[in-house]
């Protein structure tokens, strides 16, 4: 069976796949490896992205994705010109969580104790390290130490716990460095320095247990989490992308309807050539061409899909647009050795994660399927809404799913005398807003479709996620059933 001509004009309701003899324990996700490629340089732990859109993807879901091994991507639907909305999100994810504090606050041993004392209110900070002018550790200073001290005025080298009953250590400590020392001389704290002796860092307990509570989580060098940001292709995308890239985003999405344009190859080129340690992913392409003109261009990953998002209507309103696993397949072959492939949209049960996957995209992005959940931005409304079973009418809690592309979302983009100064109907809008209703956190929802993937490996017959996509999409005939419509039926409705 050939592949690209099995699945043309198919999407993920179209097919089953064949159950294989199972080679792991799907009840123990921990073992079965799900890592995957998001960019060339950048690989998950879990495959899972969720999706920029400014009713799915800020601060608090990107930590989520990030805790859990994905990765989120903070939209730009904020208005043209205010970057710094976008970036402080970005910010609140690197500041979430350390490996090492690379710029630990500071106070000099002359200081009074009122300073230090201002400090750590202000911070919310409890630990101080003592550092003389050129920056030499001193000394460390916690809450504990300004306990009942009455003459506020007094210096801070005459209460903190001096260098010679300090533990430190010299160069940059591993994770496993570091909770040998900790244990071994029971502190809490442990401050980095140099050969010269000068602070470099500060390394927490407290870090190094939420790091190790959370084995999968994805993370760059320093242990803070990863995070993405969307820029687009026009108007304030380079200073935006500047902007972020100083805030310590760790991957770019330049996110238009059509990316298989001149407005993209435009951009495409400025972004890389600027950036050019930075990955930068694009899209939205869905055939084969339109993936490799991204990839000659410098795409670190190509993002996949026209049309197939729950908040889009794209199709309707165009006629254009590609079958969505068509489009994976299409796509995953003409560049997907060379440069990753992340399916974005359509995913509307937790199994079309796994068709997309072992079909070939490296990654999926999701919109709908975490909107409504406590991360997902957007005030909660009350609906009424009849119970079948008493017909009687009750208030049920929602929030609301956009796609970027509505008028609403649209509207919000714009400046409020712009908005009604001009013609919004005129725009063609391509997108539309759901509710949903509330469904709690999204990290239960996520694990859950960890668990599932892993069942799905199982089934597959394969090692890991990895070892099922190469058996797949060497020997589809094995695996792919093409469905008739009442074996779609039987499959997927209830
Ligand atoms: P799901 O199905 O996971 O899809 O909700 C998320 C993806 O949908 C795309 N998106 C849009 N597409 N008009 C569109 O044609 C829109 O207004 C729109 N908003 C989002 C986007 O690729 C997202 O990741």
């Amino acid at each position: 069976m050939d592949l690209l001509a099995a699945v043309h004009g198919c999407t993920f309701d179209d097919f089953l796949l064949a159950p294989q003899l199972s080679v792991v324990d799907r009840r123990d996700p921990a073992t079965i490896d799900l890592s995957a490629r998001l960019t060339t340089h950048l690989t998950l732990k879990r495959p899972i992205v969720s999706a920029n859109m400014d009713t799915v993807t800020r601060a608090e879901m990107a930590i989520v994705m990030a805790e859990e091994g994905g990765i989120g991507i903070i939209d730009r639907g904020f208005r043209p010109g205010d970057i710094e909305p976008q970036v402080r999100e970005v910010q609140k994810v690197k500041r979430t969580q350390h490996g090492v504090i690379p710029d630990p606050l500071t106070v000099a041993p002359d200081q009074p104790l009122s300073d230090a004392q201002l400090l750590m209110q202000r911070s919310r900070v409890g630990t101080l390290v003592v550092v003389d002018a050129d920056w030499k550790l001193l000394g460390i200073l916690t809450e504990r130490d300004l306990q009942f001290v009455g003459d506020q005025t007094r210096p801070v080298s005459e209460r903190m716990t001096p260098m010679a009953a300090l533990v430190t250590h010299r160069g940059p400590a591993g994770f496993d460095e570091a909770v040998r020392l900790m244990t071994e001389y029971k502190i809490k704290k442990l401050p980095l320095v140099d050969d010269e002796g000068r602070l470099t860092g500060l390394m927490t307990a407290r870090d190094i247990r939420r790091q190790q509570r959370l084995p999968f989580a994805t993370r760059d060098g320093q242990g803070r989490l990863r995070v993405g940001a969307a820029i687009g292709a026009r108007g304030d995308y380079l200073e935006r992308a500047a902007e972020l890239v100083k805030a310590g985003v760790d991957v770019l999405v330049i996110d238009i309807a059509h990316g298989h344009s001149m407005v993209m190859e435009r951009a495409l080129s400025e972004v890389t050539k600027r950036f050019p340690q930075m990955d930068v992913i694009a899209g939205n392409v869905a055939t084969a061409e339109g993936a490799t003109f991204l990839a000659d261009r410098g795409a670190g990953a190509v993002k996949i899909g026209i049309g197939p998002g729950g908040g889009c209507t794209t199709r309707l309103t165009t006629s254009f647009g590609v079958p969505q696993l068509q489009a994976v397949v299409d796509c995953a072959h003409a560049v997907g050795s060379r440069v990753p492939i992340i399916a974005d949209g359509g995913i509307r049960r937790h199994g079309a994660i796994a068709m997309a996957l072992v079909c070939g995209a490296d990654t999926v992005m999701l919109g709908s399927a975490f909107a409504g959940t406590t991360e997902a931005p957007g005030d909660i409304v009350h609906k009424s809404v009849v119970v079948p079973e008493s017909q009687k009418a009750v208030k049920v809690p929602f929030k609301v799913l956009r796609g970027m592309a509505s008028i609403g979302a649209i509207k919000d983009r714009l400046d409020v005398e712009d908005a009604s100064a001009i013609d919004l109907q005129a725009i063609g809008a391509e997108g539309m807003e759901v509710s949903v209703p509330l469904r709690g956190s999204a990290r239960p929802v996520f694990q859950e479709m960890i668990r599932h993937l892993c069942s799905s490996i199982s089934y597959g017959g394969g090692a890991s996620l990895a070892d099922v996509r190469r058996r797949v999409t060497t020997e589809p005939g094995r695996y792919l059933i093409r469905l008739t419509e009442s074996s779609r039926r039987e499959s997927y409705e209830r």
